[in-house]
């Protein structure tokens, strides 16, 4: 059986204005990330990491070429439907947590499944297992403020799999962690991967992170060159 594509990038290209002349960001990336793989993307910093990671989950538009996730050609759709087609397939992770300060961890949680057009869940119930799964079962209703950095980040991946979505896209998840709590995400996130055939596309610098990855693609000047080994990034 022919392997399903979770990503299907062809050409893509990002110009981004940097005062009165136009930066090429992106230079025709091609790539594909099959179901159940979890990629590592590494590259010097501004060699367009997470500027490809914002055209994929559709927070930016790229200036050309094609994004297919999950089947759906995401390059022409309006901003409404890709917020539902982003809701409904992608599940994002960043560096800097992006957790809501006034709301708990269950609250957090709860949010991207109240906003689902198509209700899989019933939020507060999902919610606590996930957070249950990642071992915040017993900090539940603290704030972020209140949790350790590695105790946010791991919200934020209950977050991200709220909706179960096919994919995650991770921009340095574990970038403000130590050691053993960013083994402890990247363990957390295998473990995703293999109940869910979850597939994983994930950002580091760190080249022990990346050998740990299926595969790794090496983002250059804006062009990805394929690798197997781990890249100095
Ligand atoms: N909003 C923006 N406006 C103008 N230029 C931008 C903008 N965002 C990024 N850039 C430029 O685009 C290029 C790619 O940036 P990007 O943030 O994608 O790099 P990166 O690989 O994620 O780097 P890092 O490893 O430091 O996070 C850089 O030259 C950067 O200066
Ligand atoms: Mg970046």
């Amino acid at each position: 059986m022919a392997q399903e594509a979770v990503i299907r990038v062809e050409g893509v290209t990002k110009q981004l204005p940097l005062g009165k002349v136009m930066i090429d960001a992106l230079r025709g990336v091609d790539m594909t990330v099959y179901k159940g793989e979890m990629v590592g993307l590494v590259g010097p910093s501004g060699s367009g990491k997470s500027t490809l990671l914002g055209i994929l989950g559709g927070l930016d538009a790229p200036t050309a070429g094609r994004v297919e996730i999950a089947g759906i050609d995401t390059t022409r759709l309006g901003e409404g439907r890709m917020t539902e087609v982003r809701n409904e397939n992608i599940g994002f992770i960043f560096q800097f947590f992006n957790l809501i300060p006034t709301l708990t961890a269950l609250e957090n949680v709860m949010l991207p499944i109240q906003f689902a057009r198509k209700r899989q869940f019933n939020p507060a119930k999902r919610a606590r297992e996930l957070l249950k799964l990642l071992g915040l079962g017993d900090r539940m209703h603290h704030r972020p403020s209140e949790l350790s950095g590695g105790q946010q980040q791991r919200v934020a991946i209950a977050r991200a799999l709220a909706n179960n979505p096919p994919l995650i896209l991770a921009d340095e998840p574990t970038g403000n962690l130590d050691t053993e709590s960013g083994k402890l995400v990247l363990d957390t996130l295998r473990q995703i991967r293999e109940e869910s055939g979850t597939t994983v596309l994930l950002v580091t610098h760190d080249p022990d992170i990346a050998a740990g990855m299926d595969r790794v693609l090496t983002l250059v000047d804006g062009r990805i060159v394929e690798h197997n080994h781990v890249p100095v990034a």
